[in-house]
């Protein structure tokens, strides 16, 4: 009797652990379809570069599929839409750093972090988590035939879980594209240091998503259906492209276009794959609110465990 009451509460212990841990059933992306003669295992290495951009449908034949990105965004050609998100990223648990991924292709911090309800270009509301952010030089989007100095991807993947299933998430991923411009009077970003930074661990513990987009004056954005812009180009990317621009310093900019400094990989140090056909895909408009966060405290006992807890010692007091 007294061993099943024990099985209980650890049980009921361990059901609420689960769900302050970060413990995450991500949706899977799609499967990369590949061309003849190329495996899975040796795309990597059969050596797409930036050079070869053009003929990344010759390893993986979704690169030639028809709702690729980046585009060029075309505003006078958006529509209104009429539901707008807000930018709002909740849980942000401040126990949790972002570490540096080592990628060859980009400069990338990685995590598993905040939760943000996003309306994907499908019209569903669609919860996702922020993984990583990284970023291109130039910018990979184009607004209105115009280039930006940098783009900083913040990718987010749709979860599985009690309220969401998986097969009626039409994007699994969501992206936040944010412009750049080299601007004189602009000020380091404190989160782009440990990049470069002989002396850093490669690790940022007190950047706030929310961060960039409360820089922002206008949260115009244009939302589109559309795919990874690396291989395997994956086309289930909800994309939100801000229009306005944040100031970046010479010397930060430098920095990024420096490590692309493999000619072979980055001709001309650029990592931005070429604009993609639009093949007819509607682009929407709209202005983000960005909401105030809401910060949930990480370490809280829950009443499950208190009671739990309570229930523990009158179990050895009657005992
Ligand atoms: C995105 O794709 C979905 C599903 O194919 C479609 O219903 C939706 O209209 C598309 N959104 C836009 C903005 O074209
Ligand atoms: C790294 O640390 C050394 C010793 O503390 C210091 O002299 C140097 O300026 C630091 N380098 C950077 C890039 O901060
Ligand atoms: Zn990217």
């Amino acid at each position: 009797m007294i061993f099943g009451i024990f099985a209980l509460l650890s049980t009921m212990i361990r059901a609420e652990t689960a769900t302050t841990e970060v413990t995450r059933d991500y949706c899977s992306l799609p499967d990369p379809i590949y061309a003849d003669g190329v495996s899975a295992a040796d795309f990597g290495a059969a050596g797409w570069s930036y050079a070869n951009a053009a003929n990344w449908a010759d390893f993986v034949v979704t690169c030639g599929g028809s709702f690729q990105s980046p585009i060029e965004i075309v505003t006078s050609g958006s529509t209104q839409e009429s539901v707008q998100p807000q930018i709002n990223y909740k849980s942000k648990d401040a126990n949790t750093a972002y570490e540096e991924a080592n990628k060859p292709y980009t400069k990338e911090y990685e995590g598993e972090y905040s939760e943000i309800e996003v309306t994907d270009a499908s019209g569903s509301v669609i919860r996702y988590y922020a993984k990583q952010f990284h970023i291109h030089t130039p910018s990979e989007h184009t607004i209105d035939g115009k280039y930006y100095d940098l783009e900083i991807h913040f990718v987010h993947q749709a979860i599985q879980d009690d309220e969401q299933d998986c097969n009626k998430v039409k994007n699994k991923l969501t992206v936040f594209g944010i412009m750049f411009q080299e601007t004189a009077s602009a000020t380091d970003y404190e989160v782009f240091k440990p990049w470069f930074d002989s002396n850093a661990t490669g690790e940022v513990e007190s950047f706030d998503l929310n961060d960039f987009f409360s820089k922002m004056s206008d949260n115009t954005y244009y939302h589109y259906n559309g795919s990874l812009t690396t291989l395997p180009c994956s086309q289930t990317v909800n994309w939100v492209v801000f229009q306005q621009a944040l100031p970046i310093s010479s010397t930060q900019l430098k920095q990024f276009q420096d490590f692309l400094s493999d000619s072979t990989v980055f001709p001309i140090k650029h990592n931005n794959r070429p604009i993609q056909h639009l093949n007819g895909r509607k682009i929407l408009k709209g202005t983000a609110i960005a909401a105030s966060v809401t910060e949930i405290p990480d370490v809280e006992a829950s009443f499950a465990q208190t009671l739990a807890m309570a229930i523990l010692m009158i179990v050895f007091l009657i005992q």
